[in-house]
């Protein structure tokens, strides 16, 4: 079984609620498990009535809990960068420059970055102390650009070490500075190291499970069929489909009677469509996600 889960799909299909419960039955097995949210709405803290922050906590036994901020990892990430310009740049650049990087930390661009740059920390620095990593992300676009993130950056971190090599090299001619090492082609060449370590984990060996959740409702059949043709472009099959939210067998009246006949079809073109995935169904409870309505979903993930 893969060790690396991530939980995508529209928002508000049941993500958090699915992620959580999921994490609770592997937890219940036995698997050492860390539950991470990606999402501002940080809602796993919600769902679990535990305050969850930017340092690993125990939820429960063999459970522990992580919310990573994307802002405050976006601030820390352009500070990092900054840092290490100063090291290699004149002040009058830095100035210049540093307007452009406060610019920066609000680009959704650096969000994703850091976002993606701290995972990938997490999933290196964690991967032998847990036996589950489970990522409860934001809505489907998001995630998709995190997950094809390695592969987009990998080719141009190359380019970038590549022209850093040939400029490099010149300036050591020009000043005859043959030993000492460029600090930017350090930073360059330590990042490649990393994505390559997490495409590794990721890709290559297969370490990766992605789940979709979705309701039984045309608009999220229609995303979860676009976010799985693009995934698998990028090498990244996704695996389990989780339909959340399923009405009851049998229900009353005329308008629920006509709900539940929609429901069929859309499951029916779920179950169609979608048979390269393992599904798994879970009912529409009758009450909102909390510390003790969550348990009741867990089984379901067996
Ligand atoms: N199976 C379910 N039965 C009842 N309510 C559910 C179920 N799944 C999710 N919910 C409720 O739906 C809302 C959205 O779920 P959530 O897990 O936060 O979605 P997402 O993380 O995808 O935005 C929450 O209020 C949650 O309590
Ligand atoms: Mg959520």
């Amino acid at each position: 079984m893969a060790k690396i889960i991530f939980y995508g799909g529209k928002g508000g299909v049941g993500k958090t609620t699915c992620s959580t419960a999921n994490s609770i039955n592997f937890a219940g097995k036995g698997l050492k498990t860390l539950l991470i949210s990606t999402d501002p709405a940080h809602s796993i803290s919600d769902v679990l009535e535990i305050k969850i922050g930017r340092k690993i906590i125990k939820i429960r036994e063999n459970l522990d809990g992580l919310e990573i901020d994307p802002e405050y990892e976006a601030e820390k990430y352009i500070n990092r960068i900054r840092e290490n310009m100063k090291t290699i740049l004149s002040n009058v650049i830095i100035d210049e420059i540093n307007k452009q990087l406060d610019a920066a930390v609000v680009s959704p661009g650096t969000h994703e970055s850091a976002l993606f740059d701290k995972m990938a920390e997490i999933i290196i620095d964690k991967y032998d102390d847990y036996d589950m990593i489970v990522f409860d992300t934001a809505p489907t676009g998001h995630t998709l650009r995190l997950l094809t993130l390695p592969e987009l950056l990998e080719s141009w971190m190359g380019s970038l070490i590549k022209k850093r090599k040939t400029v490099s090299n010149m300036n050591k001619m020009m000043t005859r500075k043959y030993k000492e090492k460029d600090p930017v082609l350090e930073i360059l060449e330590k990042r490649q190291e990393r994505l390559s370590k997490i495409k590794k984990i990721l890709i290559d060996n297969k370490d990766l499970s992605i789940r979709f959740v979705l309701n039984a409702e045309q608009l999220p059949i229609e995303e979860t069929k676009k976010a799985i043709a693009l995934l698998e472009k990028y090498n990244l099959p996704v695996d389990v489909l989780v339909i959340n939210r399923i009405l009851p067998e049998t229900v009353e009246t005329e308008f629920w009677n006509k709900k539940k006949e929609q429901e069929r079809k859309y499951l029916k073109q779920i179950e169609e469509y979608f048979t390269n995935q393992h599904h798994i169904r879970i009912p529409l409870l009758d009450t909102d996600m909390g510390k003790n309505s969550i348990d009741t979903l867990t089984k379901f993930f067996d």
